[in-house]
């Protein structure tokens, strides 16, 4: 449970931060050019806002030459284009392995900031999947560990944090895919000491924003954004229709868009959209430069979307 007096001094920081976001980003003194960062709460670390989410748009066929062809030229657009964190999971039907190889092949391991899950239940499974990431990711060392859907979530922290200790991690954390998962992770996250909450919020699916978000802000949790165009669903909805005119300040897509209204959170640390295509990953890299919706505009966007 969260303590009710969390929760008021986070909703403080949150609006002082807002304002914050909303002042720093308003009128940049110099045209930006560079993804923008934010800094790893328990290192200090900045962290570039897009990263690459791989659970479906990763699933190759490593025999498909086009295909791998294809994705490595996603990964070589997020490093371009400022970005580095590439989020995957053992459980990701082979992307973990498609992302390992493309990185070597690539060169780019330098440049990346590799996230993996664990989710196989019980000792000696679970030692194995969490092993097998150092191999399938060709490293000694994973950026981020992280409990996946909290499945078997003592165990795993305990071997994490034996390991982050040791060197074998930089970081580790806990995931949830269901929305609205506060009450799963809350209680991790306000009793284990850990550095990265990953979570589902967009413009539609909000409710983070009472507990989650600022909750993060307040322990000092890195949060990653999964699921931020709702699989997809929500280009459906825009789908055909012209971006209004007073959203061309600060969002030239409706990728942008969706993407900005997520970053103007300013619990929010990275968000992992999943693309297979390196123009949509160009877009997607896009909204992590240049200005933010500030409170008003995004009211004005929640409004937009709820009366598409
Ligand atoms: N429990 C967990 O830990 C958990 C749960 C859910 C998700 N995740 C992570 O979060 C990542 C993201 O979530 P998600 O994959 O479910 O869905 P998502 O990122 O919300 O949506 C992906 C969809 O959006 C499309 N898309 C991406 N960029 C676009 C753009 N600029 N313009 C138009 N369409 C665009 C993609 O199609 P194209 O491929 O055609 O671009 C794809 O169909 C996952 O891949 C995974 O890494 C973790």
């Amino acid at each position: 449970m969260i303590k009710p007096s969390v929760s008021r001094r986070a909703f403080t920081a949150f609006t002082a931060a807002t304002a914050a976001v909303s002042m720093t980003t308003r009128k940049p003194a110099v045209a930006e050019t560079a993804m923008m960062t934010r800094p790893i709460p328990s290192s200090g670390e900045p962290l570039p806002v897009i990263g690459l989410g791989t659970s479906s748009s990763f699933i190759v066929d490593r025999a498909d030459t086009a295909g791998m062809e294809q994705r490595k030229a996603v990964i070589q657009t997020l490093i371009d284009n400022g970005g580095s964190l590439i989020d995957t999971a053992p459980s990701y039907r082979g992307s973990e392995g498609v992302v390992g190889d493309l990185v070597k092949d690539l060169g780019v391991g330098d440049q990346t900031f590799l996230a993996t899950k664990v989710q196989k239940e019980g000792e000696a499974d679970g030692l194995q999947e969490l092993n097998g990431s150092f191999d399938i990711l060709r490293s000694d060392t994973i950026d981020l560990i992280q409990v996946h859907n909290l499945v078997d979530t003592d165990r795993k922290l305990g071997t994490m944090r034996e390991w982050r200790e040791s060197g074998r991690y930089r970081y580790i954390g806990i995931t949830h895919w269901r929305p609205g998962a506060q009450e799963d992770l809350a209680p991790v996250m306000d009793e284990e000491n850990i550095d990265f909450v990953q979570f589902q919020y967009n413009i539609e699916e909000r409710s983070a924003e009472a507990s989650l978000l600022p909750m993060a802000a307040e322990r000092g949790i890195a949060t990653l954004i999964n699921v931020p165009f709702g699989r997809g669903r929500l280009f459906q909805q825009t789908d055909g229709k012209v971006i209004p005119e007073w959203v061309e300040e600060f969002a030239e897509t409706w990728g942008q868009f969706y993407l900005k209204f997520i970053l103007s959170h300013p619990a929010v640390t990275c968000i992992i959209p999943a693309t297979n295509k390196p123009h949509h990953m160009a877009d997607n890299a896009s909204a992590g430069i240049g200005r933010l919706p500030d409170a008003k505009e995004r009211l004005r966007m929640i409004e937009f979307v709820e009366n598409i």
